[in-house]
């Protein structure tokens, strides 16, 4: 079977080794030439997936049989349009569906029309008038969202981000004027609190097989300080939850997902692909912070290769519309994943240096690496403005899995470099606990 995979990061690079290891023919369209996906690859292409014409040309010529598109922005274009115009059948949204992402307006809309459980209180602006004359009166913080996208960095939470109302109102102003996340629109959203976590979904659009649980951590610095980057690692266990919620609210999030993919349906775009649920655990449940119309990174990177399944027939199955009589299991194994980044990234990222991996000492300690934005050139691997690799760690235990993403890490070295120690340390653990216990009032 002869794959098209669109995107060159670490995301793209588990889907090209996941569609390898499954006899996947690999013809693959990234905008940075990613080492560990041009050396799996068949062939490829250094040409963004927003270049929607040269890519799907490029596709016919090499008689590709499906398409799996790894990043939001080319889905937002239609490239899954494009493709299905020249008979490519995607295992991805078309432009339509991918709407639950490119438009948090659309998304919000849609959960308040068709009263989905997992909904917040909303409003839509384009006129910062209208915003002063709403904030008067509102009592209670908020989350501030451009209406498009913004690669997971465009969202400033009061309490957080954002100090009081006149700050609520300045960083309005600045969406709107400079059209951040494309369009003179922005969402002002109840700022919900608790746990955020991420649950996938494989769907033909009726059908979903859920996946394990993941959390991430979008900020930039150890204990969560710092601005929201797209992810800076994350882990998963091995049960499939996560050490704050049990089956019960994973049970929820499965609910939720199915009717929103329900109204979807209901609502002319019908959905095949993964859908990515960001939710928050707050004392009323399980509410959705976005959904994204694609795997998430690092999110991909724990689940994805725990995979038993045949990921080549699953897509295929996909693109055909229908995966009612598959089978599909994960392997019972926990996941640290985390990523090495530029320095300054999501502020005033310095690429370009050169980044030394060892990748048998990696492969050694039982790690998996993913490359990311990086550039190679001359077999040397130098960091973009972008996340640059990842390492994960899989073992039974979460600490183990830790530890080995920990020896990985050691095996990396580099000028300008960071990364999060942090993430799926007992200690770090054990503070996501307690929050959720604070918020719900236990202690
Ligand atoms: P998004 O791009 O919508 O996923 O938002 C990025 C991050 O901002 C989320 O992962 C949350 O940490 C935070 N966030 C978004 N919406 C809210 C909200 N309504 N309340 C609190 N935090 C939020
Ligand atoms: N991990 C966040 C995202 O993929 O958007």
């Amino acid at each position: 079977m002869k794959v098209l995979t669109v995107g060159g990061g670490a995301r793209e690079h588990t889907i090209v080794r996941a569609l390898v290891e499954d006899g996947a023919e690999i013809y693959a369209a990234m905008g940075n030439k990613n080492p560990g996906i041009a050396r799996l690859a068949e062939d490829y292409l250094l040409e963004k997936g927003t270049e929607i014409e040269s890519v799907v040309s490029w596709a016919e010529d090499k008689e590709v049989d499906i398409a799996v598109v790894g990043p939001e922005a080319p889905l937002g274009n239609g490239i899954v349009d494009a493709l299905e115009d020249r008979n490519i059948k995607c295992a991805s949204p078309d432009k339509k569906a991918a709407k639950i992402e490119t438009s948090k307006e659309f998304m919000r809309d849609l959960q308040s029309r068709y009263d989905l459980p997992g909904r917040v209180e909303y409003e839509v602006f384009d006129d910062i008038e209208d915003v002063e004359d709403f904030l008067a009166h509102y009592e209670g913080e908020l989350a501030v969202k451009p209406v498009g996208l913004t690669g997971g960095k465009g969202v400033k939470v009061m309490g957080e981000h954002l100090e009081n109302k006149k700050e609520v109102i300045e960083y309005c102003e600045k969406v709107l004027e400079e059209k951040i996340g494309g369009k003179p629109k922005v969402v002002l959203e109840e700022r919900l609190e608790g746990e955020e976590y991420t649950l996938q979904v494989f769907t033909d659009g009726e059908n979903i097989i859920p996946m394990p649980l993941v959390q991430d951590h979008k900020r930039l610095f150890e204990g969560d300080e710092g601005p929201n980057t797209g992810g800076m690692g994350s882990y998963s266990q091995a049960d499939g939850l996560l050490p704050f919620l049990d089956q019960s609210i994973y049970d929820k999030s499965v609910n939720i997902i199915k009717e929103t993919l329900k109204a979807m349906k209901e609502d002319g775009k019908p959905y095949k692909g993964v859908l990515y649920g960001q939710f928050m655990l707050t004392t009323e449940g399980p509410k959705i912070v976005e959904f994204n119309c694609r795997w998430g990174d690092p999110e991909a990177m724990n689940v994805l290769p725990l995979l038993e399944s045949d990921y080549v027939k699953l897509c295929e199955k996909i693109a055909e519309g229908d995966i009612s009589d598959l089978e599909v299991s994960f392997e019972k194994k926990s996941s640290v994943c985390k990523y090495v980044v530029p320095e300054g990234y999501g502020i005033e990222p310095e690429g370009g240096n050169k980044v030394d991996v060892d990748e048998e000492a990696i492969e050694d300690a039982g790690a998996q690496l993913y490359y990311a934005s990086v550039d190679e050139r001359d077999g040397e691997i130098f960091t973009t403005t972008s996340r640059a690799l990842a390492v994960v760690g899989y073992a039974e235990k979460l600490e183990d899995a830790e530890e080995v993403s920990e020896e990985a890490l050691s095996y990396v070295e580099g000028d300008k470099i960071q990364m999060r120690h942090d993430i799926g340390k007992p200690e770090s653990i054990q503070r996501k606990i307690e929050n959720m216990k604070r918020v719900r009032g236990e202690i």
